[in-house]
């Protein structure tokens, strides 16, 4: 499998969240991933060594890396994640929120750029540069895909309906068929995705697993089919 960045460069909008969900599930099928944590915040990477520590498996080997090459010379993080690939069989890359010289980085070398977005118009209205800079990096890297995934929908149907329209009208102008998608799956806003994370496991992980549990754990199953099939692995 290729490498699949999470990205976005609107904070809060569930890179993380996604992004650990999805490795874990991933290495069931490649043992030899490894999760790039480009965001100096560590969240990745705090979350990783806290599954170490409780023992969850897999473990998830994570490396922090940022780009620090100096002011005014060419930026190597394209290079060094093009390097780890030579010894990785899939690289999934977690970013900060923001428009970094990680994520510009990233989205030169990634095959597949997952772009959760929060279902609101304070967060939509942020795709714009972010798209602008998708079609740019695409002039380099032409085969670069784009699923941009609704997070955090309303689990109340009727809340959820006018949420989703309007976001997907809004979208509309973003997409380009086989390019540029939105997810069929959609993840709501449940407080067993936010639980998790303080335990360093993912929602299949749950212990009791209650009717909500058992809802986000078929849409994060639903997500990662739908990734692993860009790579006909589905
Ligand atoms: N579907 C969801 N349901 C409930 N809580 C969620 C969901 N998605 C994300 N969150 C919560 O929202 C917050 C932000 O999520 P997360 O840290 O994954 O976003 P991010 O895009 O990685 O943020 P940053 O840009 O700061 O790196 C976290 O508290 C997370 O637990
Ligand atoms: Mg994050």
């Amino acid at each position: 499998m290729p490498i699949v960045t999470f990205g976005s460069s609107k904070g809060g909008a569930g890179k993380s969240t996604l992004c650990g969900n999805i490795v874990v599930q991933h290495m069931a099928n490649d043992a030899n991933t490894i999760l790039i944590d480009s965001d100096v915040q560590r969240s990745s990477s705090r979350w990783a060594a806290l599954r170490s520590q409780q023992g969850a498996s897999p473990a998830v080997t994570c490396f922090q890396k940022v780009d620090d090459t100096p002011q005014g010379n060419k930026s190597q993080y394209g290079q060094d994640i093009l390097t780890l690939n030579k010894n990785y069989s899939s690289i999934f890359i977690d970013v900060a929120g923001r428009n970094s010289r990680e994520l510009r980085g990233a989205m030169l070398v990634t095959d597949l750029l997952v772009y959760p977005v929060r279902v609101s118009m304070f967060d939509l209205w942020t795709l714009d540069d972010d798209m602008a800079m998708l079609s740019e990096s695409r002039i380099a890297n032409p085969n670069l895909l784009c699923m941009i995934v609704l997070n955090d929908v309303s689990p109340h149907a009727a809340k959820r309906v006018t949420e989703v329209q309007e976001a997907m009208e809004y979208l509309s102008q973003y997409l380009h068929p086989g390019m540029t998608f939105v997810a069929e799956t959609r993840i709501h806003g449940r407080s067993c995705v936010k639980a998790v994370v303080s335990q360093g496991i993912t929602v299949n992980e749950i212990a009791r697993k209650d009717k909500s549990a058992k809802q986000s754990i078929d849409e994060f199953r639903g997500l990662y089919s739908e990734i692993a099939a860009c790579f006909g692995q589905a």
